[in-house]
């Protein structure tokens, strides 16, 4: 499976709209959930007739969420791993910066597997843990993340309740390769794979030395470690013949 290495937001939030506005049906309205939904939606679904459920652990986070926007339909307060959603419920189940926080994802794929409908669309994003941001962020400590977060990108309130950062895992489940497998095992299609830079477009002094830095660790990784992108996007789609009582 190729990876397209994408740098600019705004190119990759109109391939993930648009593979979801394929999923579009006459006179139905699309059923999508957003997994460890936050304080922000990232999509714009305009036209599209849709509705959206939330759902997160962080109650604090669902409520600044329904303040600003009040824009998800239902809200679902839970942890992905044990919450029983229906099966076969939704078409599309969206999930930014989340598995990254979570022990156990082959319980959070197995789920999101069981409650997507057959032909539906799960789309994941997630910090490669083998790219020079992955493995900085998991072996450096959570307070460090939040000085980072509050200090260097002039987010005020992170660390508090309902803002970044959380603390991270990284489960060796999300290993590229583990998810390659997974999705081969389970039938499932990845329709492609994108790698997002954050940093390499940005012509700024700090993030010139940032680009500097993950080009060094990079080379004393003997290239192991990417450094031309930080995040991979998943589009995977669940077989439309897959007999979802055998799940
Ligand atoms: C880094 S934030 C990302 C929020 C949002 N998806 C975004 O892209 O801005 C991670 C979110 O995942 C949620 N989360 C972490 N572990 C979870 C779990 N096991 N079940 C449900 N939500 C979880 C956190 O509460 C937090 O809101």
């Amino acid at each position: 499976m190729n990876l397209q290495v994408v740098t600019d937001s705004s190119h990759e939030k109109t391939i993930l709209e648009g593979c979801i506005r394929e999923k579009a049906r006459p006179d139905t309205a699309l059923q999508i959930l957003e997994a460890g939904c936050g304080n922000k939606w990232q999509l714009s679904l305009k036209g599209l007739q849709y509705t959206l459920a939330g759902i997160d652990l962080d109650e604090d986070a669902l409520q600044l969420r329904q303040a600003r926007f009040r824009d998800l339909d239902e809200v679902i307060v839970g942890d992905l791993r044990t919450v029983s959603l229906p099966r076969a419920q939704y078409d599309v189940i969206y999930t930014a910066y989340v598995l990254e926080h979570v022990s156990n994802v082959p319980l959070v794929l197995a789920n999101f597997n069981r409650w997507l409908k057959p032909g539906g669309l799960m789309i994941i994003k997630v910090p490669d843990r083998d790219s020079v941001y992955g493995f900085i962020a998991r072996n450096t400590p959570h307070w460090l993340h939040v000085y980072y977060y509050r200090f260097i990108k002039g987010n005020k309130n992170a660390g508090k309740p309902g803002y970044l950062p959380y603390p991270t895992v990284y489960d060796k489940a999300l290993a590229r390769k583990r998810m390659l497998t997974y999705c081969e095992q389970e039938g499932l299609t990845i329709k492609a794979m994108l790698g997002k830079n954050n940093y390499l477009r940005k012509r700024s002094v700090r993030d010139r030395i940032i680009r500097i830095f993950v080009r060094l660790v990079n080379l004393f990784s003997f290239g192991k470690l990417a450094w031309h992108y930080n995040d991979l996007i998943y589009i995977i789609e669940k077989s439309s013949s897959r007999n979802d009582e055998t799940q």
